[in-house]
């Protein structure tokens, strides 16, 4: 990955969970930002990295990435607290993606996908165990009439917990929600093309392209390269038989998700702070003399 240097905070991405913001860098590109100091702290970053590059490897498109040098002093001028304290917290090495002008959120209505495609995403999917890609939060953008794939934060969640890695990395992968689902992807194809590409060798140059500080210190590692290596592993395991066990049923439209905490909060639709200045302004409509704020 290149690194450049970021000159200018431009804007925080509300819809975002993590609060991503939108900056500018020393290479005049402008990027969609990852910051270390979010809640969910640097294994989203790593996830980001393991994923999005192989995704990219794998033929899928996935806005380039970069490393991001960040000096908290250009936060200075920012207004919102909360984007503030992210920014202080966040000095050294973040992410960056390359910010794609003038696309749209994927809305299935709206856009169709060919069997093709969408099981080569939905075998991706699987492959990564992201849970991240469902109808409630697609995490594609539709750019010049193409799809790309953003946000790999939420995927390999046996990273959070090591030493059941390789158990969990045997696991199905329950595709019922997946945006793609209702198009029909042809997974058995998707396998057939993609699985062989997944080798030690490419997750290994994969795993590479981590910056050392954001794997550094990782409880049971000595080294970071053995915990380069420790993503090498369930990946390489899965890749050849994932396919046999990706299931789409029903999407549960209905059921509140059942991700774990940290996940759900990242899954659950962040207040509008502009919704709430409107609610806060029809209340005081309503009682005639304001909240008394
Ligand atoms: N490369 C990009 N180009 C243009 N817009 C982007 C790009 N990456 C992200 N966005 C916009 O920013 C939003 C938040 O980005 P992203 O999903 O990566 O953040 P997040 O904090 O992980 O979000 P969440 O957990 O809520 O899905 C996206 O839904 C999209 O609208
Ligand atoms: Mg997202």
């Amino acid at each position: 990955m290149r690194e450049v240097v970021a000159t200018r905070y431009v804007t925080p991405l509300r819809e975002g969970g993590s609060l991503p913001g939108i900056v500018e860098a020393d290479d005049l590109g402008t990027y969609v930002m990852k910051f270390t100091g979010a809640g969910q702290g640097r294994k989203t970053l790593v996830a980001e990295v393991v994923c999005g590059e192989l995704g990219r490897r794998l033929g899928l498109r996935v806005p380039e990435l970069v490393t991001m040098q960040l000096d908290p002093v250009i936060g200075l001028a920012e207004p919102d607290q909360e984007v503030q304290e992210l920014l202080k917290a966040s000095g050294g090495l973040n992410l960056g993606m390359d910010y794609l002008p003038g696309s749209l959120g994927f809305d299935p209505l709206a856009y169709q996908v060919d069997p093709a495609e969408a099981g080569k995403i939905v075998w991706f999917d699987a492959l990564i165990n992201n849970v991240d890609r469902s109808w409630r939060n697609p995490n594609m953008l539709v750019w010049h009439g193409d799809l790309w794939l953003i946000d790999h934060g939420a995927t390999m969640i046996w990273h959070h917990n090591w030493p059941g890695a390789q158990a969990s990395a045997a696991k199905p992968y329950n595709a019922s929600d997946h945006v793609l689902a209702p198009f029909g992807p042809d997974i058995e194809a998707a396998a057939a093309e993609l699985a062989p590409l997944v080798t030690e060798e490419l997750l290994t140059e994969v795993a590479a392209e981590v910056p050392d500080e954001w794997l550094a210190g990782e409880p049971g590692f000595a080294t970071t390269d053995l915990l380069r290596r420790a993503y090498v592993e369930p990946l390489l395991a899965r890749a050849g038989s994932i396919h046999e066990r990706i299931s789409i049923g029903e999407p549960t439209k209905t059921q509140p998700s059942r991700a774990p905490g940290w996940l759900a909060e990242r899954l659950a639709p962040r207040p509008n702070p502009a919704d709430e200045d409107r609610a806060a302004r029809a209340d005081t409509g309503r009682n005639g003399e304001g909240s008394g704020r």
